[in-house]
């Protein structure tokens, strides 16, 4: 959507048309939103400028096949290591030369995915925040093996969509994952010894330290199989570290498919 919206044509790839459809249908309701409030005053220039962004997108559901005629590859498939290597692998056949790879992934080392490709000089991290079309950040990765030059094209690409890049090593979590998700168990770690209502953290952190959303809420908005699938891997490679221990609650809520605002129901329920 930022990408489309600010002039660049894009293919936006997934794995069934249904998926699709519901994705063109989210980022169309998303460009309303932004639209309101870009041309307050010109509702016909907001008219156009949500013509002109649809224009520049259109999907797929065969990545290899349109891949030839793309300068950059952003995946942003399931926060599993094989499938994305495995996508990769065959993406890297089918990409022309120049083409960069990146990964949007929230936790996975982007070394070993680019490590699955021939290209690992053209490939990096470009990691999104949700509502991406809020939030103002991009975390851009270089490996040991990413080139200044693509490093740099990741930069002006960054920018070019509108947002503002940090860099970071390839470390666990980068930077804000790092420091976010660690807080966010510890809140869950605070409500399952009972001290004190879910409610009640989430006020004391939007009140008490101006965050705009709680840590459950935030839970809830990421997605509970995303907190999972972080928590683990870290824990996985980091099994004494009480920051990164599994919780028993977040684990029976992913275990029910209560995994937040997407299925209706996380540690809150949604209409
Ligand atoms: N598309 C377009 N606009 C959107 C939007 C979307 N998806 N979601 C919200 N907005 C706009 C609304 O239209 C609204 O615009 P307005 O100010 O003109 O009315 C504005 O954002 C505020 O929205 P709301 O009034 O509905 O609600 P809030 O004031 O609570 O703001 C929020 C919503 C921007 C999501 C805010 O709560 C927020 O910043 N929350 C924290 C988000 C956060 O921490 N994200 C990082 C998560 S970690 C992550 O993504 C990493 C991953 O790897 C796990």
């Amino acid at each position: 959507q930022v990408a489309a919206a600010s002039g660049h044509t894009v293919v936006l790839v997934d794995q069934s048309e249904e998926i699709l459809k519901k994705s063109t249908k989210g980022i169309e309701e998303s460009l309303k939103r932004v639209t309101k409030k870009k041309f307050a005053d010109k509702p016909e220039a907001g008219v156009q400028f949500i013509e002109k962004t649809l224009k520049n997108l259109t999907t797929s559901t065969d990545a290899a096949s349109v891949v030839h005629s793309t300068d950059l590859v952003i995946e942003a498939i399931v926060e599993n290591l094989d499938v994305k290597n495995e996508l990769f692998k065959r993406l890297d056949k089918f990409a022309p030369e120049h083409t960069i790879f990146a990964s949007n992934t929230s936790s996975l080392p982007i070394t070993q995915m680019a490590n699955a490709t021939t290209r690992q000089d053209r490939f990096g991290g470009l990691h999104f925040f949700n509502p991406v079309p809020m939030m103002k950040l991009v975390e851009v990765i270089k490996t040991p093996m990413t080139s200044q030059k693509t490093f740099e094209s990741l930069v002006d690409f960054s920018k070019a969509v509108g947002k503002s890049p940090v860099s970071c090593k390839d470390t666990p979590g980068f930077i804000v994952n790092r420091l976010l998700v660690p807080y966010m168990m510890e809140a869950v770690r605070l409500f399952e010894r009972g001290d004190a209502s879910k409610e009640d953290i989430d006020v004391a952190m939007k009140l008490g330290a101006g965050y705009p959303m709680g840590p459950f809420e935030l839970l809830d908005y990421v997605g509970l199989d995303t907190s999972k699938y972080i928590i683990d891997g870290w824990h996985s490679l980091e099994p004494n570290n009480p920051l990164f221990a599994p919780s028993p609650l977040l684990n029976k809520l992913v275990e029910e498919k209560k995994l937040g605002k997407k299925t209706g129901e996380g540690f809150y329920k949604y209409k």
